[in-house]
This record gives structure tokens, C-alpha cells and sequence, in this order.
């Protein structure tokens, strides 16, 4: 949620369309991570630093369209050094209105201008302490207005503070999650980074070769700070200290003066930025919007403080190290990310692209882990882990949305396969649940994103408590992947559009291949594991079958377009199908639609069957396949139509649901390939996929950003 961004040049003329269209287009890469509203803060023109802020609400396309016709800004001018920040937001505070958007400020001047993505938790006690030394101007109703405000409250205590001095102060007084950018016109030409819990990257873009792939912490004393302002003056309600600083005060040692250029000291070598080397600096929350500039880029951890400084050098601070083992540096990392795969490409939309790339993505997920004449599995980030993985206690399995489903999907063929009790659990609850873990437990935390907060949050629990994490993410330099001990990435490529498809389908594989690869030396499951294998390989050819759907699934679309509901049924494996099938219809469409496990029907669901009812009904011929055949009888013998999802070649179904006289009482038939049962789920779910994808487009809704959601939710 939220997406932010900025653009330094330093020492590279840039006219300030160029400027301005990189932020928007930065903002534009990153959409999918919020769009209500969004702003950005540029310098009124080269000769002048103060800060111009422009935001509108609605997508970035309106934002534009504000920036094109803006009096305030002259486009042709030529800014040899610039900062610009820029922000898409997903409302949590205050409603969507340009008022709300980011940038925020600290007062009329402009003199610190602040984006954030991630909650402030003690704001109201920020606000209050704000209001009684007389900073009143309250513009927003959001968390993020108070820390602009609370910036100028430092700097103005302590006018001769310095940009990071200041930064570190204010969020050693900050509880909550965070990434901020700070401009200000006291100090031009710079901008500061500092994330705690949501994701921030830097990327580079210089001509000179980097000798060095690492990047030096410099570390600040806690000594008495000369930014004079002290953390304990804001009551903390929650009791709970705001970063790793030292409730008291602090200042920055160690720190390069402004004017000199980086010198890396760790590492192999040693290279300069700034200085009167050209050199641009983008940050953001993702790397999709960096790519197109550079591929070098630094994944910033909690409570890194990042500050591009006025000779276009870049410092990387931390307040103190917390253990004597902790990384002092930061890597330089190469990005294998190519522009083409953050595109639609001719497709209309990114959902519909990623859908119809499963074919690859699937093989993807196993290229080089699975070889599919040996039957042997490779998954290198568990190598080393795999003999405490077999002697564990049990497998738990947390995540949210999407994710979810797929361990729900794979629950059962874990459980046959590794013969350990595995759990499957949804974040939120499972911390709200406070659920005992111990030493021996194997906690998996899948995440298309790697930045979910509540997946996050129980990651740190499990950690807390000993238990061996592993994770299962598509972002590599992800938190989850950085702060899991071992893991498994699904290697889908980037999945763009909110509605998650083909990184479900991975999972699915990822978390498969794990169940063969612990159960490679068990001869009792020779004969399954090989069957697995090989329907593992047919599985490309298979997904395209699927496909080949599409013509009659958009016909059906049209049908069901006006309908209000959506009950989709199935048992076993394809529970988890139709709980997937279900948040995609809900998630793109706004239909109210609902998984159901057959096995429950005459608990509750049967009473909703009636003609007029939708229902989806999915039935292969597995372990379960005569008890959905039953469910399949008792929708019908009630009135309902549905539509039957099933295998291909199987007419005893149909021949089940047709009257004496020969009517079927099926409203229509989806055939899938057969597969394996534990790979049903990946081919049943493609025409799921898309009846919400072409049901979402008739109706003329934004199928890559559905209302109201974001694609990561990086708060609880
Ligand atoms: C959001 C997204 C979903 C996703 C879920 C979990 O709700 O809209 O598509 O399944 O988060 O995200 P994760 O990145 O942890 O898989």
C-alpha cells in the first residue's frame, strides 16, 4: 500500500519535464501499490529552492493532468541538481481528497515536505504535543501530516541541526510502521530515506564503475544530540520505544561532512559518488520503478537512515549496532529484472497478461529444481536446512489472501507426503490467537510480496520463539526473504495486477516441490512422487488447454455479468479452488461470492440453492470425486443450475446431472485436462481466473487496481 518515490539528479541537466514525467512515470510503475490519490514536491525552479507541491485525487493519470497545466512550474527550465518526490497513496487516514494526499507539510513555506507509506501509531500523541507548542495548522486528517510538522518542531529548537541529525531525532519518536522521504528547502538539493517495516530501495545510476558491490554503515553515537529535542517529551501509549534508539537523546558521529564524496571502506575496493562525479538517485518502494533507469540498486533495512547530501554523495546510517555480528554494509545489488516484464505488453490489462503467462511462469518456478527424468529436487535455499525440516514437530503454513489458498491447496499432499501434521493459517489470526510455537515447529510464511504486515508480523513471532522460518516470496530483497532463515523463491516474475493469479499458481508448485523434495528418500512413495513428476511436466501444455477457454468463458461472462452473487462449490483439493475462485470474483468484480466446501452443504449453503442462484460446482474424478458427485445431485434435486467445472473425457457426470427425459440440468460444462489431484487446483482455477477477469471487464471496472484494496498490505 502506498508507493513512493523521488528523483535526484545531481550534476545531470534535466529539463523539469523531464523531471516531472520521470516522478509521475515512477508513480505510475508502482500504481498497483495504491491509487486513491497522489501527489509530489518538486523545487519551484533552479534560482528559487522553495518546494512546490502539487496532489489531486484519484489515479496518477489526474495528477498528471494537474502538473501539465500548473502556472507554478516551467517545464523547458534546466535544473543541473534536483530532488523530487513523488507518492501514489491507498487511503488509511482520512479520506481520498487532495488534502489527505502526500506530499505533507510542515507549514505554509513548504520547509519540510514528507511522504510515507506505513501507519503512524502514536500520531494523536505527536499531534498533541505539536498543538501545545503552538504548531496548529492542521491541514489533514492523516498520520503522516504530524511528522512534516514535527520535523520543522526540530529543526526550529535547533536551527544549526543537521538534515540527519534531524531525521534520526523524529523517528526515535515515531511508533508505528514506516518508509519517508524528506525534502526541505533548509537543505536543498538533498533527500533523506529511513524505512522501519515497509519496504524502501535506492537505486544508482552513475557512470563510474562501481568497484565495490558494498556500501559502508556509519554509525551515530549516543551521545548528546545537537538536534536538542528528546524523544520521552511525546507520552508513548503503547509504552513502546519508537526505533533502536535510546530513549533519551542522540546525535550522528561518524558521519562524512557535506562535501565529501562516499568512500566505501567495507568490501573489496572503493568507489566515489558525488563530488564532481554526475550521479542519479532514485528511491522507491519497489524495484519495478527504478528498472528502466538502472539495474543497482541497495535494499535498505529497518531503521537504515539514507541521505543523499548536497555534493551528491550517499550515506547510509544507523543509530548503533544492535549485535556485534550485524551486517555494517550494504550490498550493491544487480537487479535481473527486464523492463518487458513490467509491461502489458498487447495485452489490456495486467491481470489478463499475468493470467495467460502461466504457462511459463509454472516452468519458471521449476526450471533447474526439478529434474524431471531423475525425480530429483533441487530447492537450494533449504539445502542446508533440510535435516531440521524433516525432524520438526510440524509444518505450519502462514499467510494471507491469495497466499493462503495456495497452502490450503497443498495442505494435503504435504501431510501425505512428509507424514508431519502441517497447519495452515491465516496471519491475522494466528497472532491474534497468540498460538503456541516451539523450537521444533517449521513456520513457512508465503507471500507473493514479501511485505505483508500481518505475515510479517508473525514471522518475528515464530522467530522470537525460536522456531525454524522459512519463506516462500516472488520479490527477492522482500523482508520475508530477508528475514527468514531459508526459503524458496517462486521465481513467477512480477506480478503487477492486485488480483493475484500467476504467483498462486507458483506457490502451488513451490510448496509441491517441497513435498517431494522431503520425501525424496522414502520408498513408499516412489510410485506417487513419480506420478506427481510427471504431471508436473505435462502441466505447461495442460495450463494452455486451459487457455483455449477463454472465447466460451467470456460468452459466459456476458451471461452472469448482472448477477449479484456467486456460490462457488467444490471438496478436497479443490476446496482451496474455490475459496481462490471466489476472492478473485469478490476482489475484481464486487459480486458477493462465496467458496464452499461441499462437505458442509447441508449445513447452511444448501438453503441459498434456488434457479436463480449462480453456482460454479467443481468436480474431478479424485478421492473425492462420488461425494461431489452426491453435492452435485443435491444442488440439482434443490432446483439449482450450475456450472460444472470438470474433467475432460468424464461423462458420467453429465450423464448424472440429465433427467430421464435427457435435460441437463447443468447450465454449462468447463472440461479441464486430468492431471494428478494434487495439481487439479492449478488448471481448475484458471477458468475461475478468468470469468472474474472478462465478468470485471464488461462491466467496465478497473481490473488491475479493483477499488478500495492494494496489492501489498504493508499494515496490520
Ligand atoms: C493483498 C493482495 C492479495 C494478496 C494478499 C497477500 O490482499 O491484494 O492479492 O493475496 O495481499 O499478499 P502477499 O503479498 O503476502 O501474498
Amino acid at each position: 500500500m502506498c508507493g513512493i518515490f523521488c528523483y535526484l539528479n545531481y550534476l545531470t541537466p534535466q529539463t523539469k519535464k523531464y523531471i516531472l514525467d520521470t516522478l509521475l512515470q515512477g508513480l505510475k510503475r508502482m500504481e498497483y501499490r495504491g491509487y486513491d490519490s497522489a501527489g509530489l514536491a518538486v523545487d519551484r525552479c533552479c534560482g528559487d529552492k522553495s518546494t512546490v507541491i502539487v496532489r489531486e485525487r484519484g489515479k496518477v493519470a489526474s495528477l498528471e493532468k494537474l502538473v501539465n497545466v500548473s502556472q507554478e512550474l516551467n517545464m523547458d527550465e534546466v535544473c543541473n541538481i534536483h530532488c523530487g518526490i513523488a507518492h501514489t497513496r491507498w487511503a488509511t487516514h482520512g479520506e481520498p481528497a487532495p488534502r489527505n494526499s502526500h506530499p505533507h507539510r510542515s507549514d505554509a513555506n513548504n520547509t519540510f515536505v514528507v511522504i510515507h507509506n506505513g501507519i503512524v501509531t502514536n500520531y494523536m500523541a505527536i499531534k498533541n504535543f505539536l498543538v501545545e507548542k503552538g504548531y496548529t495548522d492542521f491541514e489533514s486528517e492523516t498520520d503522516t501530516e504530524v511528522v512534516a510538522k514535527l520535523a520543522l518542531y526540530i529543526y526550529n529548537e535547533n536551527p544549526s541541526t543537521t538534515f540527519q541529525e534531524l531525521v534520526e531525532t523524529l523517528i526515535g519518536m515515531i511508533d508505528g510502521a514506516f518508509a519517508f522521504l524528506f525534502k526541505s528547502n533548509k537543505f536543498p538539493d538533498q533527500v533523506i530515506a529511513t524505512r522501519r517495516g515497509s519496504p524502501l530501495i535506492v537505486a544508482i545510476k552513475a557512470d563510474v564503475e562501481m568497484l565495490t558491490e558494498y556500501f559502508p554503515i556509519l554509525y551515530s553515537s549516543d551521545r548528546t544530540s545537537s538536534s536538542g529535542v528528546n524523544r520521552n517529551e511525546i507520552p508513548s501509549p503503547s509504552g513502546h520505544s519508537g526505533g533502536d534508539l535510546p530513549n533519551g537523546t542522540t546525535n550522528i558521529n561518524g558521519r562524512i561532512s557535506p562535501g565529501t564524496a562516499m568512500t566505501a571502506s567495507a568490501g573489496s575496493g572503493e568507489f566515489k559518488l558525488g563530488g564532481k562525479t554526475p550521479v542519479e538517485y532514485f528511491f522507491a518502494s519497489d524495484a519495478s520503478a527504478v528498472i528502466e533507469h538502472t539495474n543497482k540498486v541497495i535494499y535498505l533495512e529497518d531503521n537504515d537512515i539514507a541521505h543523499v547530501d548536497n555534493a551528491g554523495g550517499l550515506h547510509i546510517m544507523r543509530t548503533k549496532k544492535k549485535h556485534a555480528n550485524e551486517k555494517d554494509f550494504r550490498s550493491v545489488n544487480t537487479l535481473q529484472l527486464k523492463l518487458e516484464e513490467i509491461m502489458k505488453g498487447s495485452y489490456n490489462y495486467f491481470m489478463e497478461k499475468e493470467i495467460f503467462e502461466q504457462p511459463e511462469s509454472v516452468v519458471n518456478t521449476m526450471r533447474g529444481r526439478l529434474n524431471f527424468e531423475t525425480g530429483q529436487v533441487v530447492l537450494g535455499g533449504l539445502v542446508e536446512h533440510l535435516d531440521d525440516i524433516k525432524r520438526s514437530r510440524r509444518l505450519i503454513m502462514i499467510a494471507c489472501g491469495t497466499s493462503f489458498h495456495s497452502a490450503l491447496a497443498t495442505r494435503q499432499i504435504l501431510e501425505e507426503l512428509s507424514q508431519l501434521p502441517v497447519m495452515v493459517e491465516l496471519a491475522s489470526d494466528f497472532m491474534d490467537r497468540h498460538t503456541p510455537i516451539f523450537r521444533d515447529d517449521v513456520c513457512f510464511f508465503i507471500s507473493q510480496s514479501g511485505e505483508t504486515a500481518d505475515s510479517l508480523l508473525a514471522l518475528r513471532y515464530c522467530k522470537k520463539r525460536g522456531a525454524l522460518c522459512v519463506g516462500v516470496t516472488n520479490t527477492v530483497g522482500s523482508s520475508i526473504s530477508r528475514e527468514t532463515s531459508c526459503g524458496v523463491h517462486i521465481n513467477a516474475g512480477p506480478e503487477i495486477g492486485v488480483a493475484s493469479t500467476k504467483a498462486y499458481t507458483s506457490q502451488i508448485i513451490s510448496l509441491l516441490m517441497f513435498a517431494l523434495l522431503i520425501s525424496a528418500d522414502r520408498i513408499s512413495m516412489m510410485e506417487r512422487r513419480k506420478a506427481i513428476i510427471s504431471e508436473l511436466e505435462k502441466l505447461p501444455k495442460k495450463i494452455e488447454k486451459v487457455l483455449e477457454l477463454a472465447e466460451d468463458l467470456k460468452k459466459l461472462a456476458e451471461q452472469y455479468q448482472k448477477e449479484n452473487s456467486f456460490l462457488i462449490m467444490g471438496r478436497g483439493y479443490n476446496y482451496a479452488t474455490c475459496l481462490e475462485g471466489a476472492l478473485k470474483i469478490k476482489e475484481i468484480t464486487y459480486m458477493h461470492s462465496e467458496g464452499i466446501m461441499t462437505g458442509e452443504l447441508k449445513h447452511g449453503p444448501l438453503a441459498l440453492v434456488e434457479a436463480t442462484m449462480p453456482i460454479i460446482m467443481i468436480a474431478v474424478r479424485d478421492s473425492v470425486y462420488v461425494n461431489c458427485q452426491n453435492a452435485l445431485q443435491q444442488v440439482i434435486s434443490r432446483g439449482g443450475k450450475p456450472i460444472l467445472i470438470c474433467e475432460e473425457g468424464d461423462e458420467e457426470i453429465v450423464r448424472l446431472a440429465t433427467d430421464k427425459d435427457g435435460n441437463c440440468k447443468l447450465a454449462q460444462v468447463i472440461r479441464v485436462p486430468k492431471t494428478v489431484d494434487c495439481l487439479a487446483g492449478v488448471l481448475t482455477v484458471i477458468p475461475l481466473q478468468l470469468i472474474s477477469l472478462y465478468v470485471a471487464v464488461r462491466n467496465g471496472l478497473n481490473v488491475d487496481c479493483p477499488r478500495n484494496l492494494a496489492k501489498s498490505v504493508t499494515v496490520e
